[in-house]
This record gives structure tokens, C-alpha cells and sequence, in this order.
């Protein structure tokens, strides 16, 4: 995909990093916050950065593209399937974002997620959403091909404290205008293991490992430190003692 992007573009992401260097990243914030919607729906994409006095123009970019638009929020309306993909933004007083993906899918489902990918314990929000918000009953939201929650009128599907076991692949299915079947496509969502805290509750064998090193470090070091002053001060002697003999044996001959 890099090789496709016109290198200006690469340019421009290259010197806007450059300039940018040492500043708080801008982040692109979706309103609604759903990383998935259908065609014909509306998404406002805001830039969240500062803005130094005297600049409040804003820099976007379409995968890797630059747009037109140069406010803070950029509104996606309606929705078409070109405009999916990531964006990036920046403010003057702000290094480039992060990307942000957005799908925009035909059909008259969609499975609507705020995130790909979860941390254990957090709430995954499922939301079965119909073309133009069509009438939707009788609701299934199946995971692995197995119904988890029913809802005889439409409703989200929130999963608190999402577990490993919670992974996998997602649609919804139901009535549209109360008689026609229809299914979305799927969805696959991961949910990952906490590694943060076991770094910081490390057992406390590793700081004392730390201070150890720390302490045979300072002893070498002390030590080194000695037996060259000894060597320093003997040799400057025997220097000294060499040319006392030397200043000495010409007198003596
Ligand atoms: C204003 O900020 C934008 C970044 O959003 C930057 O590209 C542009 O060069 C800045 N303009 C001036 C005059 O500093
Ligand atoms: C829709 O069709 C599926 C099979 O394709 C079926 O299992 C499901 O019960 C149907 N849904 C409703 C609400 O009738």
C-alpha cells in the first residue's frame, strides 16, 4: 500500500513529522465514535490538538492523501465506501496523529464497534445498526456463529469486563421492517491479555538484582580506582628515584 501513496504525500507526512518533532501528538476523535457505519450515514472527524495564536488551520489526511478541508472537524456526509480508510491529522502546535480507521460498508447491516482491539476488562459496545435506521426486531447478536444476546426491538449489546474468552468473530442479524432476514458481515474482534501491570508489580527480586549491580559496579570501580592511585604514586617514585640516581650519577663519575 506505502508503494501506491504518491511520494509528495510521503514527503509531506516526512516534514510534518520532522517539524512537528517533540510535540503532543493531535488525535483524530470519530463523532459517533463507531470505527464501522453504512453508506449514507454521517461521521464528523475532530482534531484534537493546539492550535498556536494566529494558526488554527488544520492539516488532514486520507490515507496518507492530503484534503481540501483545513478546519478541525472534518464531516464525512453521507458516507461512502471511498471515504473509508485512515486518517490523520495535525495543528500547528501539535505533531501528526496517529491513523484512524473508519469502514464505511454497503448493505443493510452493519455490526457497529468502537474498537477493533480491547484490553481485558474493558466494555465492548455492540450496536446492530440498518441502512437509514430501518425498522430492526428481533435481533441476534451471534459471536463464533452462536447467539449471545437476543433483543425482540433493537438494542445495543454491551459486554463489560471483556474477557480473552470474549474474542472472535461477531455479526448481527434480524428483521428488517419487521419481515425480511437479513445478516451483516462479521466482524472480528480481539480482546488481549493485560501486560502493563505485571511490569510494574515485578517481583522484588528485580530491583534488588538492579541494586546489586549497582553495588559491585561501585566496589570495582572503588577499587580500580585505588590500585591506580597506588600504581600512579609508586611509579611517580621510582620516576623520581630513577632521576635522582641519574642526576646523581654524573656527579659520582
Ligand atoms: C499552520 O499549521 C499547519 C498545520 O496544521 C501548517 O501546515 C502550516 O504551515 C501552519 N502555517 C503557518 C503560517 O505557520
Ligand atoms: C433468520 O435466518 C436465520 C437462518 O438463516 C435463522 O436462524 C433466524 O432464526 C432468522 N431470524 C429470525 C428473526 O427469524
Amino acid at each position: 500500500m506505502w508503494q501506491l501513496l504518491p511520494p509528495t504525500a510521503l514527503l509531506l507526512v516526512v516534514s510534518a513529522d520532522l517539524q512537528a518533532a517533540g510535540l503532543p501528538k493531535a488525535v483524530v476523535v470519530l463523532d459517533p465514535q463507531w470505527v464501522r457505519v453504512l453508506e449514507d450515514d454521517s461521521v464528523t472527524l475532530k482534531c484534537q490538538g493546539s492550535y498556536p495564536s494566529g494558526n488554527n488551520s488544520t492539516m488532514w489526511l486520507h490515507n496518507g492523501n492530503p484534503i481540501s478541508s483545513q478546519a478541525s472537524s472534518y464531516i464525512i456526509k453521507p458516507a461512502k465506501v471511498e471515504n473509508s480508510g485512515e486518517y490523520r491529522c495535525q495543528t500547528g502546535g501539535s505533531a501528526l496523529s496517529d491513523p484512524v480507521k473508519l469502514e464505511v460498508h454497503q448493505g443493510w447491516l452493519v455490526l457497529q464497534t468502537r474498537q477493533w482491539v480491547f484490553q481485558e476488562g474493558e466494555t465492548i459496545w455492540l450496536r446492530c445498526h440498518s441502512w437509514k435506521n430501518t425498522s430492526l426486531l428481533k435481533v441476534s447478536y451471534l459471536q463464533n456463529g452462536q447467539v449471545r444476546r437476543y433483543f425482540h426491538s433493537n438494542s445495543d449489546f454491551h459486554i463489560p469486563n471483556a474477557t480473552y474468552s470474549q474474542s472472535g468473530s461477531y455479526f448481527c442479524r434480524g428483521l428488517i421492517g419487521g419481515s425480511k432476514n437479513e445478516s451483516s458481515k462479521t466482524v472480528d474482534i480481539i480482546v488481549q491479555g493485560l501486560t502493563i501491570p505485571s511490569i510494574h508489580s515485578s517481583p522484588p527480586w528485580y530491583q534488588i538484582a538492579f541494586c546489586l549491580v549497582m553495588v559491585v559496579l561501585f566496589v570495582v570501580d572503588t577499587g580500580l580506582y585505588f590500585s591506580v592511585q597506588r600504581n600512579l604514586r609508586s611509579s611517580v617514585a621510582s620516576w623520581k628515584d630513577h632521576k635522582f640516581k641519574w642526576s646523581k650519577d654524573p656527579q659520582g663519575k
